[in-house]
């Protein structure tokens, strides 16, 4: 069986609890923790950024994973990964050199990823793929936790699925956005290696066993 790697979002959980709530979706068994960086520019909304990475960077093993929604992320990726994350994405929307960039957060040392917002198109990734060691699909316009996954992303994730197979390159797929246990076990069958769920965590009442169930849906 395949299944879906967990990588619960913090941007729900209490920012004043950040500790407790890594420790209990580490115990629920998450893979990532995924971190939404928000600049107030490229996206309505401003979250958190390099103390909080260093932060949690050291209390936690699970790779952080920095999902930049900034404008000009090439100014920042170096620090990002310098503070802990082993994971960073850029938009592609944000980025005008992707290649340099994806090539710049390799060399030190982190994954390189890209996302990608739901309105663009997949083929402005195609090029990057053979960079990309994970494409973040979203399935909400980014911004904000707690919003509803728009449906013609399954097509979508299906679509990138089959050009990451014909094109033979090994680039994971990130799906981030409106994941809850409802939905979970058909974004994993769309072709998902990993699964990001904010409200579905950290609004329930036991965040482990929120990570347990969700990881028992991902099973392919
Ligand atoms: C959206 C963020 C997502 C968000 C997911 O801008 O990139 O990672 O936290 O939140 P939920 O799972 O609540 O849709
Ligand atoms: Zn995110």
């Amino acid at each position: 069986s395949v299944m879906a790697e967990i990588a619960p979002s913090i941007l729900a959980a209490d920012f004043a609890r950040l500790g407790e709530a890594v420790e209990a979706v580490e115990r629920g068994g998450a893979a990532i923790i995924h971190v939404d960086v928000m600049d107030g520019h490229f996206v309505p909304n401003i979250t958190m950024g390099l103390p909080i990475v260093r932060s949690l960077a050291r209390v936690t093993r699970l790779p952080l994973d920095a999902h930049l929604m900034i404008a000009e992320p090439a100014r920042y990726v170096a620090q990002f990964a310098e503070a802990g994350a082993r994971m960073v994405s850029v938009h592609v929307e944000a980025e005008t050199h992707l290649h340099r960039t994806l090539m710049e957060i390799k060399r030190h040392g982190a994954l390189a990823g890209v996302a990608i917002n739901p309105a663009t198109p997949l083929v402005l990734l195609e090029e990057a793929l053979p960079y990309a060691d994970y494409v973040v699909l979203m399935a909400v316009n980014p911004g904000f936790s707690g919003q509803a996954f728009i449906p013609t992303t399954i097509d979508k994730l299906r679509r990138l699925r089959r050009m990451i197979v014909e094109r033979r390159v090994a680039t994971r797929i990130e799906v981030d956005g409106g994941i809850e246990l409802e939905n979970a076990a058909e974004v994993a069958a769309a072709g998902a290696d990993i699964i990001v769920a904010a409200t579905a965590v950290f609004d329930s009442a036991d965040p482990a066993e929120a990570v347990r169930k969700l990881r028992e849906a991902a099973v392919q």
